[in-house]
């Protein structure tokens, strides 16, 4: 399935035209393929055959309620780093029994929530945090499910911000530190030791750091074996990267194969976020100004950094295209720049297209951190999100008013000066 194409020279999410979907719901705009995401999760699904398996979508990639609920149909667990991720799950039908808490700074009330719930495991970031967490078990007479998160210190060559498995990053700990915790697990009455986990970074494009880490995971297993502490579940985490441009990418089938292979007897819990949502999701934006000077040309949008902050924050690439492609206007190398007060402020540097005022430029591969990241920077609302399944769609998250971007506030009454 290629949810977004071109028919006519004309940009289809499925079977609607994006021009209609401005219409009906504005500018700027996200736009999300219900087929598409189920086609992605399909994909790990049929990757994984007979072996035991639980996909847990990492919610954080995005969490619109009905992104959720359509993988909560599918029968898809979460990969959730906060009390608000778990609440939406929840919220969207989700079952917590197969959640996986992630984050290196789980608080008590999270962690008592969690346990409420029934969370499936918690991927255990430090020391510190595997004595909070069976502190909190342990006062409500509960039994935490702990896997503790190794670093393997393995360089998925990614961008150094979304780099994660690495000593210099904050995540995980090291092998030996793992040993003692595991040991220290074993003993206590308030946690049950299920899994080992990690997750070496995001946007990865080739296989071989993904095995690096693995290899190093199974090699902690076999000496868990050895001290007589059973590990059921392998948590490989996320990071399968996507195409961007034209980038070359890992094939899924032949990864997990791969693990699976080589952890015969457990259970394989994987938490793609990017890989299930990127290509399902485009941020649509109007062309407001042409401007032109003798070293560059400025096609001002109406979305900015605070609606997609990939290419201002990581430098990220992503395709811009017309949703209209019928070459009127000035031919040119285009910053697509947004209305946001920043030189950072721009969504594609250098495109060449055709353009006028008025045409509608589709910014692909944003359904991964696009609108979550979002911001109200510049007092700016933020936009809606729309869902499209073949020629049905509906509008999944309003657009926000701007008397909602000051609700939470208030005047300051001082009576010292009275
Ligand atoms: N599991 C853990 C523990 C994670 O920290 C992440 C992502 C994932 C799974 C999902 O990784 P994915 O399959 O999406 O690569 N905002 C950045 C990406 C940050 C990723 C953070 N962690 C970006 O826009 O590129």
């Amino acid at each position: 399935m290629n949810a977004f194409n071109f028919q006519n020279k004309k940009l289809y999410a499925e079977s609607v035209p994006v021009s209609d979907l401005i219409r009906s719901y504005g500018s700027p705009l996200y736009i999300y393929s219900k087929g598409q995401i189920e086609t992605n999760w399909g994909l790990f699904k049929k990757s994984f055959g007979d072996h035991p398996y639980l996909i847990c979508y990492a919610v954080k990639a995005n969490s619109n309620l009905a992104v959720l609920n359509i993988l909560a149909k599918l029968g898809s667990g979460f990969d959730i780093v906060s009390l608000g991720e778990l609440e939406r799950v929840i919220a969207a039908g989700g079952d917590a029994k197969k959640c996986v808490f992630s984050g290196v700074a789980k608080d008590e009330i999270s962690i008592q929530k969690a346990l409420e719930y029934g969370i499936y495991c918690f991927n255990v970031e430090s020391e510190d945090e595997l004595d909070r967490i069976e502190f909190v078990a342990s006062s409500m007479n509960a039994v935490a499910p702990i896997s503790v998160r190794v670093n393997p210190n393995v360089d998925a060559n990614t961008h150094p911000y979304i780099s994660t498995g690495l000593a210099e990053n904050k995540f995980g700990v090291d092998a030996d530190v793992a040993l003692s915790m595991y040991k220290k697990a074993a003993l206590s009455d308030s946690l049950k030791v299920c899994g080992l986990d990690y997750h070496i970074g995001s946007q990865i494009t080739e296989i071989a750091p993904f095995i690096e880490a693995l290899e190093r995971a199974l090699e902690l297993v076999e000496k868990l074996k050895s001290e007589n502490i059973l590990v059921e579940h392998l948590d490989i985490g996320g990071g399968v990267g996507v195409s961007y441009d034209d980038e070359k990418i890992i094939n899924i089938e032949d990864y997990l194969n791969s693990v699976t292979n080589r952890a015969k007897e457990m259970k394989i819990l994987v938490e793609p976020g990017r890989s299930i949502v990127a290509n399902a999701g485009i941020f649509v934006t109007r062309v407001e100004y042409l401007k032109r000077n003798n070293l560059k040309s400025f096609a001002i949008v109406d979305g900015a950094m605070n609606d997609l902050i990939r290419p201002s924050l990581y430098e990220s690439f992503h395709q811009a295209v017309l949703i209209d492609d019928n070459s009127i206007g000035i031919n040119d190398n285009w910053d697509i720049v947004g209305p946001v007060c920043e030189s950072a402020d721009f969504l594609a540097k250098n495109r060449n297209l055709t353009l006028e005022k008025g045409d509608y430029i589709a910014i692909m591969t944003a359904g991964a951190y696009g609108f979550v990241l979002s911001s109200n920077y510049n007092s700016r609302p933020r936009v809606p999100e729309v869902m499209i399944s073949g020629k049905h769609h509906s509008l999944v998250r309003k657009r926000e008013t701007i008397e909602s971007l000051f609700e939470n506030e208030s005047l300051f009454e001082d009576d010292t000066n009275q």
